[in-house]
């Protein structure tokens, strides 16, 4: 590794960070992180931390997960890469497709298409959708539905879908034939209901509504976060999903779960879906399927397309579509033993009682501080406390005091990340008991001390 002195002279000279303004980069250098172990992460002045962050919502088994790493490395030496485009397969993908169909067999999803990331496995399954009712005698279902609020990726489609005007503004026009529906979002929605199980049906008959207005016959799919994640962490009611399945059912809709963040036992289930009792049409994976150590991603289809796909005579089956890196067979292999090692270690169980922990503790500092304006989790190891400068008009926190929480947290040893108002935990989900009390206490610690700023 290059000295100290050499990464920091160049740091975000020559890097153009994402979700960063360049200007930003340059006048404050990213921390530079160069090693980790377990929950911990160190920067290159040998500062360690609690990664309440969980690398990016991925790192589930934290970074010391031999297992993934041996057959990472093993993969490497016996077959580095070959495509699986039509013609050829590897033992690793065929392997994992079976471990995955027995894995999501509860959620009703039975055929992978992977992908190398989740971004890919969103496009992959807007794509896929059109495709399907074409495929079935009805082309003119084309357009997307989904929630504003909703983070769905940065590809064209994705971004069309989002429901955060930072990732789509200085991007347009995107994709046409995308509308947005109210979130289930408490704390701020045009409905002024504070009552989850209130809201939920509001935002359905919203939902129902938008149907009527657009014609249910030019709608492909609906697409969904059982819980949002990057747009705040907001778990909806639980009556809103299975809500959701029906409408969709009712008009022909395919329902979408993006599950990039909550797929493998992020949300307490195995799935977010499974959590609502829900089983959508297909299910967009990624981060934790390997750990976030090789970028891969798999959509899981149900069975009833599948089946519409496979009977196909017509010749409009066959799929346009797919990625050099589709089905990598060193991502495969990471991910073989990173689905054997979450089931073993049943980090589901964990994230409920963790994720809880987190909640209680994130509660207790909303009765603390006047910063923070609202705590939303409980579902699982997604955490996030909306901070507000004035808790009575609910106007956001200014950006640098929100950077100085994440920083006086930082110095005392605990890594969250900031997004807009919002400080997200999102930790691995082999988090231990006393480190969760350690992220709640340094966080208090920080509160504390940007209020004295
Ligand atoms: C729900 C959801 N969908 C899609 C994505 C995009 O995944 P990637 O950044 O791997 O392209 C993310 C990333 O955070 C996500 O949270």
């Amino acid at each position: 590794m290059k000295d100290s002195n050499y990464l920091k002279e160049m740091n975000a000279r020559h890097v153009w960070h994402p979700m960063t303004h360049p200007a930003d980069s340059l006048m404050n250098p990213p921390t530079i992180v160069t090693g980790a172990s377990g929950v911990r992460i160190t920067d290159v002045d040998g500062h360690e931390v609690i990664d309440a962050v969980g690398g990016l919502w991925n790192v589930n088994l934290g970074f010391s997960c031999e297992p993934v790493k041996q057959a990472i490395a093993a993969q490497l030496d016996a077959l580095p890469y070959y495509s699986i485009f039509r013609g050829t397969s590897n033992n690793a993908v065929i392997e994992l497709s079976d471990i995955l169909q027995k894995f999501f067999a509860p959620d009703g999803l039975t055929r992978a298409f992977f992908t190398s990331g989740g971004s890919d496995s969103v496009e992959t399954s807007l794509r896929l959708a059109r495709q399907y009712h074409k495929v079935r005698g009805e082309p003119g279902r084309t357009k997307f539905l989904s929630l504003k609020k909703g983070y769905h990726g940065t590809h064209f489609g994705g971004a069309s879908v989002n429901g955060n005007a930072n990732f789509r503004n200085a991007y347009e026009p995107l994709m046409p034939g995308c509308y947005h529906i109210p979130a289930p979002y408490t704390y701020r929605n045009p409905f002024n209901e504070t009552d989850p199980a209130r809201l939920a049906q509001l935002c359905l008959s919203a939902l129902e509504d938008e149907i009527a207005f657009q014609g249910a016959n030019t709608i492909a799919a609906f697409i969904m976060e059982p819980v949002l994640g990057a747009g705040g962490v907001i778990p909806p009611h639980e009556s809103f999903m299975p809500g959701v399945r029906e409408i969709c059912s009712k008009h022909g809709i395919l329902l979408i779960a993006d599950e990039v963040i909550t797929a493998f036992g992020r949300t307490g289930s195995w799935t977010g879906s499974r959590h609502w009792g829900v089983q959508p049409d297909m299910c967009a994976t990624a981060k934790a399927i390997t750990n976030g150590y090789f970028p891969f991603g798999a959509v899981m289809i149900a069975e009833h397309m599948a089946e519409t796909f496979e009977k196909d005579e017509s010749g409009m089956a066959a799929i346009g579509h797919g990625y050099t890196y589709s089905g990598h067979p060193v991502g495969a292999a990471a991910a073989i033993a990173c689905m054997a090692e979450t089931e073993r270690l049943k980090v589901n169980e964990n994230a409920a009682a963790r994720g809880t922990q987190l909640f209680e503790g994130a509660q207790g500092l909303l009765a603390k501080h006047e910063i923070v304006g609202d705590v939303r989790g409980g579902v699982g190891m997604m955490t996030a406390l909306e901070l507000v400068s004035n808790r009575e008009t609910k106007a956001p926190v200014d950006k640098a005091i929100a950077g100085m929480v994440q920083d006086l947290a930082y110095k005392a040893g605990v890594m969250v990340r900031v997004s807009g108002p919002n400080l997200i935990l999102s930790p691995p989900l082999v988090l231990s008991e006393a480190d969760a009390a350690t992220i709640i206490e340094t966080l208090d610690e920080a509160l504390t001390g940007a209020a004295k700023n």
